[in-house]
Formats: C-alpha cells, structure tokens, sequence
C-alpha cells in the first residue's frame, strides 16, 4: 500500500469493500461502534494521505498539523461541513469531499414528519399511551387538539417559512404543497439578493399564493410552520433566538433540520413553556448529543427530539457512505470527486 488512510468509523459491509478493494490504500479504521475517540485520531492521523470523517470529529489545526503534509483529503460523510475549518484546510490546499443531494429526500421526509409530531402532539400522545394513560384519556372532543397542517374551511391560509432556502428546504416544500401551503416565505444569506424568477417559477409551478424572500421579522410573524434548514457556523448562530421566537405566532410551529446551533435552547424552551409558540421539533440540539433527560428542552412536552437522524434512512445512509468513500478514493487515486466543497471563496488567503 502506497497510502494510509484514516477512516473514522467502519461504513458497513456494503460500503468497506470500496476501500478494501484498493491495494493503494492503507486503511486505519477506527475499532469502536461510536464516535471516534479524538486522541485515536491524534495518534493515528500523522502521515495519512486521506481521511474519512463524521460530521462528530472536528478537523481543525491541530488534527491537520498532525497529520503533516502527506494530506490531501478530508473526505466527510454528511452534508454540513462546520466540523471542518476551512481556512486551515484551504491554506495546505486540501481537497474536501462532502455528500450533498443523496440525503435531500430523508431529510425533507423528516421535516415534514416532526412538523405533524409538533403540531399534532405526537410526542404528548405517544408518551401518554406509553405512560398506560389512555385509559383516562379516552376519545376527548378537544383532548389533544392542535393546529392543522392542512388547509381547512376554517383556516385557508398555511404559510410555511424557511431559514434557509436551499435543495432541502424546497424538497421540504414539495412535500408540504399537498397539504395544501399557499404562502411559501423564507430568509436566506441577506448578501444574496433575491432570486426573482426562480422564486415565480416555483411559485407557479406549485399553484402557491407567494414565494417569497423576506426579512426574519416577517418570517417570524407570518409563519405558521418554520422549518430552520440553513448551514450552521457563526454566521447562523442563534438566528433563531428570544427576539425571533416572541414573534411568531402562539399556534405556530418550529422544526429545526439542519444544526442545533441556529436556534437558542433556552430561549425555545421558555418560548415553549410560556406558550409563545405551539410547539416544536428538533432533530438537533446545540451541545448534542451531551442532551440529558433533565436538558430544559427535553423537559418541555411540546418539543418532539429525535437524536440526529433526519438523514438516517437505509438508502440515504448506504448513498452518503459511498459517496465518502468514492470522494476520498477520486481525491487520492484520480477521477471526480462525486462532490467537492468549494473552497473559492477561501482563495484569497494565500498558501503557506
Ligand atoms: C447531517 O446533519 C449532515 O450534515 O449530513
Ligand atoms: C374518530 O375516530 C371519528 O370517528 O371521528
């Protein structure tokens, strides 16, 4: 084997062979079935040509000045990237292969489900019948009522917003369109101006009153469903924060899809206990997975959580693994890379 490569944590049966089948490479893999251990990486990264990454292992100076100048790649196996330093990276020239697309669908799926459990109280529901409360519950004229998704008689109007208004968000919106949305809102990068005709152009295709770009005030206050699907980093932190969320509607619902750090933990959990908002679902949290029982948001009946799954279905995760894998194997031996961030906007900084 020519050259070592890192490999964060075993990618299956069905997805190793890719690797195992190249005599070039060397591979180091990671032996435990969890997150790799930062001090395994430490001692293991020096000399290695690649590595293949989860979105739980931070790629930073230290991890690349380890790993010393045979690197050339850091191949991850999610869609977000804030795990990697990309001016560290950009600097020694490195190649970063990601794996966007392939998890568009999962996770648009799972949006559209945690905004029926928040709205619908799926998580209060489930845990009373879990609790042996139905009994006393019974079939209730109001018992566990909360609002519709779907446009009715008595509500026409649905308006969905979006943080974020990229591949998921639209996927995301695809689906919501049946349930008869008729508003689709959303803020994005305020340095990108709006994107007129390709807004008209999902507009009519949809059938939908509006597409619209607007403001985080108006977002707030006009959303009746809030789906956070924008990249995470200091740009976005806490975008959604006490301010945000005092605005929003009392029967309006938040799903955050993308990372815990855009959202405020604590101002959402008092946003839910005061009854500032209806409700809320969280596929993550800031500070995950370090979200014990006694987290303030994990306390609040009205927030669904799911542990970071919204990617994890057995055709999406089987895509991303192989896309890592292919992204690390094109890197080093040659050929495209199914997906390479762009580092452009880092080229100004010269190399080193
Ligand atoms: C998941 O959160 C990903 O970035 O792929
Ligand atoms: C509900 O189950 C109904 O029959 O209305």
């Amino acid at each position: 084997p020519r050259y070592k490569v890192v490999v964060c944590r075993n990618l299956g049966p069905d997805v190793m062979p890719l690797l195992e089948s190249r005599h070039e490479l060397e591979l180091v893999i990671w032996p435990e079935d969890r997150a790799c251990n930062r001090k395994w990486l430490l001692e293991n990264i020096p000399g290695a040509t690649g590595v293949i990454v989860m979105l739980t292992d931070k790629v930073d100076s230290e991890l690349l000045d380890k790993a010393g100048p045979s690197l050339r790649t850091v191949s991850t196996m999610s869609v977000g990237y804030e795990h990697i330093d990309l001016k560290a990276v950009s600097k020694r020239g490195l190649k970063i292969g990601y794996t966007p697309d392939v998890l568009t669908d999962a996770v648009a799926d799972l949006s559209v489900m945690l905004a029926l459990m928040a709205g619908r109280n799926g998580g209060i529901g489930y845990s009373l019948v879990l609790n042996g409360g139905w009994p006393n519950f019974s079939w209730a004229p109001f018992g566990l009522c909360g609002p519709q998704l779907s446009t009715t008689v008595l509500s026409p109007t649905r308006k969905v917003g979006f943080i974020g208004f990229g591949r998921i968000s639209q996927a995301t919106l695809s689906r919501l369109v049946p349930f008869g949305i008729t508003h689709c809102l959303y803020a994005s990068n305020p340095s990108s101006p709006p994107n007129l005709q390709h807004d008209a152009e999902l507009q009519s295709k949809y059938n939908l009153k509006a597409v619209l770009k607007v403001d985080l005030d108006e977002l707030a206050r006009e959303s009746d469903v809030l789906i956070v699907l924008a990249p995470g980093g200091p740009s976005t932190y806490h975008v959604v924060n006490e301010d945000f969320l005092r605005k929003m509607k009392k029967t309006s619902v938040l799903v955050n899809t993308s990372r815990g750090t855009l959202v405020d933990s604590d101002a959402l959990a008092k946003a839910l206990r005061e009854g500032w908002i209806w409700g809320a679902g969280l596929d993550v949290v800031e500070g995950e997975p370090n979200v014990p029982k006694d987290h303030p948001l994990v306390k609040e009946p009205k927030c669904v959580i799911v542990p970071h799954i919204a990617s994890a279905t057995l055709e999406t995760r089987k895509h991303m693994a192989t896309h890592a894998a292919q992204n690390l194997i094109a890197a080093i031996l040659g050929g495209d890379m199914p997906a390479q961030v762009d580092l452009s906007a880092f080229s100004l900084i010269p190399p080193c």
